[in-house]
């Protein structure tokens, strides 16, 4: 049975302060009960070590945005596989979209960022996801497979996590349709070598449509961003209606 992943990515929000806040609201509302889901926050670098502690021994795991993929060097401003997996990081995101758009990073980086995280013990979740122009010109499915074809070379699928992002559906409250999410994850479920990989939607997931996205079949969780931030919306997505 494929793995249930809901996570939270944080992006550049969040003091110290105002994680811990979270936290205490958020524990108070996840059902405990439900194990076979698996809740991650990826927060940014400056709260890791503080949820490492917080959350240890709990269900909540803990997810980073971005990997070098040296082990270490003169690389300012990056972060390097062993001093996350040092402070108990379990995850990473590679591969984001707004990290494809403003900061250069291009299917060849993801590719030896993916294999990095691996290499250090952490599973990567990697992102692909049509623009609305190559949406538009009907090119969806030739961009994702490119994508995989060129991140997923040395890659070992049995600790691999992909979420399907749509970019015109991120942080713009214009959901991809559940069916069609389905869709574009039965393809890409149809191009891996292990069809276990759990694949996510990413894309302005909501309370309110999550019930509808875990419905379908092809979908194993969701990754969440700007509803990810509010304890209550968070917490009603990861206690999602089956
Ligand atoms: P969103 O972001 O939920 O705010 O659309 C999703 C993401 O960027 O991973």
């Amino acid at each position: 049975m494929r793995k249930i992943i809901i996570a939270g990515n944080w992006k550049m929000y969040k003091t110290q302060a105002q994680s811990l806040e979270f936290l205490q609201v958020f524990k108070s509302k996840i059902d405990e009960a439900e194990g076979n889901r698996e809740i991650v926050l990826c927060v940014p670098f400056t709260t890791l070590g503080l949820l490492s502690k917080t959350l240890h021994g709990g269900i909540i795991r803990l997810g980073a945005q971005n990997i070098h993929w040296e082990d270490e060097g003169a690389y300012t401003g990056e972060i390097s596989g062993p001093m996350l997996k040092e402070i108990g990081v379990n995850y990473v995101i590679v591969g984001h979209s707004e990290r494809r758009q403003y900061f250069g990073e291009s299917d060849q980086t993801v590719n030896m960022r993916l294999r990095a995280a691996q290499k250090f013990g952490l599973v990567p979740i990697l992102c692909v996801g049509e623009s609305k122009q190559q949406r538009d010109a009907g090119q969806t499915e030739e961009l994702i497979i490119n994508q995989l074809k060129l991140a997923l070379p040395g890659v070992d699928q049995s600790r691999l996590v992909i979420a399907y992002e749509p970019i015109w559906a991120i942080g713009t409250g214009e959901t991809c349709a559940a069916s069609e999410a389905n869709r574009v994850i039965k393809l890409i479920r149809s191009g891996l070598s292990n069809p276990e990989v759990p694949i996510q939607y990413g894309g302005s997931v909501k309370p309110d449509n999550i019930d509808e996205i875990m419905q379908q079949s092809e979908i194993d969780g969701a990754l969440v961003g700007g509803a990810s931030l509010d304890p209550v919306s968070f917490a009603r997505i990861v206690n999602y209606l089956a």
